[in-house]
């Protein structure tokens, strides 16, 4: 039983591609190296829930996540982001922002209390962020343990009318003590034309 619950819980179920490169629904319309070395420029990025190990045709560069268990939210919180936050593929959210974080060693040298401290005691990023909800849906791709270049892959998904309101929350968060930790930190806008809810790849969560 136990086993087939694991099973069931796969990260290779979890798991997600983003490909820069000149296919998928996504258009780049803006990139901005905001912390650390940069990404090949691109003009696309196709978004395959599937382990692609290696850079398919017209790909330049590929970087992989998985979703996980959360680390730091209180039952509370948890409740409430849940109940507040919409799902991906939203019609009328035909802009995205796709933004790759790597944290300091200082900061996984901490302790996870310490980091619970600063990421929502101090910096408020559930109390900030639940602010934003529903206009922003998100997820949350982990990749430190995947010997990935980046800790985490962030996606957000709005309509053209919240640009504004993402571009504040975005400013509030990099204001903050977490962010202190950042030490690498791309930021990737995103629009498509299409109007087909879903990613490149037909695997749904
Ligand atoms: C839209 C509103 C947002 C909400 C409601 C939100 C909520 C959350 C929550 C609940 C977690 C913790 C998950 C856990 O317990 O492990 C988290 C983690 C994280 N979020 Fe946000 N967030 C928002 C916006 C953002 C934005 C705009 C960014 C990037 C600019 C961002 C970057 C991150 C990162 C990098 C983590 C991982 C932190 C770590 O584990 O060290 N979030 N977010």
């Amino acid at each position: 039983m136990a086993i087939a619950a694991r099973t069931g819980n796969s990260w290779m179920k979890r798991v997600a591609t983003f490909v820069g490169g000149d296919t998928g629904i996504w258009r780049i319309t803006n990139t901005k190296t905001v912390a650390g070395p940069p990404l090949k420029k691109v003009d696309r990025i196709a978004v395959i829930e599937d382990n692609l190990a290696a850079l398919p045709t017209g790909g330049k560069w590929l970087i992989r996540g998985v979703t996980s268990n959360e680390r730091y939210t209180t039952r509370k919180e948890h409740e409430t982001v849940l109940s507040r936050q919409p799902a991906l593929g939203r019609p009328e959210a035909t802009r995205a922002a796709l933004i790759p974080v790597t944290k300091s060693e200082s900061w996984w040298q901490l302790s996870q209390s310490e980091r619970r401290a600063i990421f929502e005691t101090r910096s408020g990023h559930i109390r900030v962020g639940l602010k934003y909800l529903p206009a922003i849906a998100r997820r949350l791709y982990h990749c430190r343990d995947l010997g990935e270049p980046f800790d985490f892959l962030t996606w957000f998904e709005y309509a053209p009318a919240n640009v504004d309101v993402f571009e504040e929350l975005v400013g509030i968060l990099r204001q903050s003590e977490e962010w202190r930790y950042v030490e690498r930190e791309i930021d990737i806008r995103l629009a498509r034309e299409i109007s087909w809810a879903g990613r490149d790849s037909d695997r749904q969560r």
